[in-house]
């Protein structure tokens, strides 16, 4: 092999190297359009019981890899994981999502467990990377993850998800004290739980501030940013050779200068902000990742090939990881990924 053909493909992305085409993988490709991710699920029982049964979590990470041949493979888990291992009550009312105990008092915080306390009860999920470093191609690269600090508080305050975060804001103004505390606290947990996802085999890592885009000015800096680069140089003492992905999803102008100001190597872009603006203000700091609308994923057809052509051409002069620009959706078509993989490979 010649130098520069070694490696994983999407590592070498993450590394800044521009390849052609890109490295390919999507966020929830193992999911529920998938009918064999369907039957999986059905056989666990229920979803948390999927993600806590190593056998079957890495079944499912593997199944799209199987389908399509995706240059990586996301564990299989939730971020919402983390704060059940801190002690909250967690469960998912089927076709609402998740309902959880909520944080929102010095006393709740009290009762949370420590950061070197999560390990036991999150033992299954380092188990399935184990089985999945074992199992997956030599070039599959395997990607562990946790959602960022200000998501993660934001289901634990409120006890469910919300479409403007509004008791996350509430806490904020009515007792920061408290809301930093639990900010702190999710922050040191996630260090303790991705050096544990590495140390089982993650080969990157991701971050997913999926309400990134509801924080602004400065609470942006303060609940974005500096949580983010916190937990990245943790990792980086660490673990220095293990590229980070950022993905504060919504951040708008906030991408351009995210991995400056945090130290990811990679950032994840929305389809919110255009292919051509990513390419000038935030691939010049280094690799990114994104930015296809899912729903072509569900309409499919020559637009599809259209916009999958757009973006590998915008970002081909810099280092580009293909991707959706948020999660695939249950009624996407599974010929309409073929048909994205097959686009970016062949043209
Ligand atoms: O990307 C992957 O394939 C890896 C696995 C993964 C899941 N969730 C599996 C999942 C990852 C990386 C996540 C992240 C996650 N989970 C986020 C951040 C990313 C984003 O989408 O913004 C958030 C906010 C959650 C919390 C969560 N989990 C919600 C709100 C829901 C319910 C919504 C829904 O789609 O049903 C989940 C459930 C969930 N997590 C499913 C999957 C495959 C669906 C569960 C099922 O099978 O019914």
């Amino acid at each position: 092999m010649k130098r520069g053909e070694q490696g994983k493909r999407l590592l070498r992305a993450l590394a800044g190297e521009p390849l052609q085409p890109p490295p390919v993988w999507m966020m929830r490709q193992a999911g529920r359009y998938l009918p064999e991710y369907r039957a999986t699920r059905a056989e666990a029982g229920d979803f948390l019981s999927l993600c806590y049964t190593p056998e079957l979590a890495a079944e499912v990470t593997l199944q799209p890899i199987r389908r399509y041949g995706f240059d990586a493979a996301i564990l299989f888990a939730d971020i919402l994981l983390l704060p059940h291992a801190l002690g909250t009550d967690l469960w998912f009312e089927t076709g609402e999502g998740p309902r959880l105990s909520t944080t929102t008092t010095p006393e709740g915080l009290a009762r949370l467990k420590g950061a070197d306390d999560i390990h036991e009860q999150l033992a299954p999920v380092y188990e399935t990377l184990r089985i999945l470093a074992r199992a997956l191609p030599r070039e599959t690269a395997l990607i562990g993850f946790a959602g960022a600090p200000w998501t993660v508080a934001t289901y634990m305050i409120a006890g469910r998800g919300t479409p403007d975060q509004g008791p996350a804001f509430r806490l904020m103004s009515e007792d920061r004290a408290t809301f930093d505390a639990l900010i702190d606290a999710v922050t040191e947990a996630t260090i303790a739980y991705l050096s544990r996802q590495i140390e089982a085999g993650a080969e990157a890592v991701k971050l997913f501030d999926s309400w990134a885009g509801a924080l602004e000015g400065a609470d942006f800096d303060t609940y974005a940013l500096k949580p983010a680069r916190k937990i990245i140089a943790a990792l980086k003492r660490r673990h220095p050779e293990v590229p980070v992905i950022a993905f504060p999803r919504g951040a708008g102008p906030r991408y351009a200068g995210f991995a400056r100001a945090t130290g990811a190597d990679c950032v994840a872009v929305d389809n919110s902000v255009s292919a051509r603006w990513v390419a000038e203000k935030v691939q010049v700091d280094g690799c990114i990742q994104g930015n296809l609308d899912p729903r072509h994923m569900v309409s499919g057809g020559q637009a599809l090939v259209e916009e999958t052509r757009r973006i590998v051409e915008t970002f081909r002069n810099g280092a580009h990881v293909f991707n959706l620009g948020h999660g695939i959706t249950p009624d996407a078509d599974p010929d309409n990924v073929a048909l994205m993989v097959e686009t970016i490979r062949n043209g």
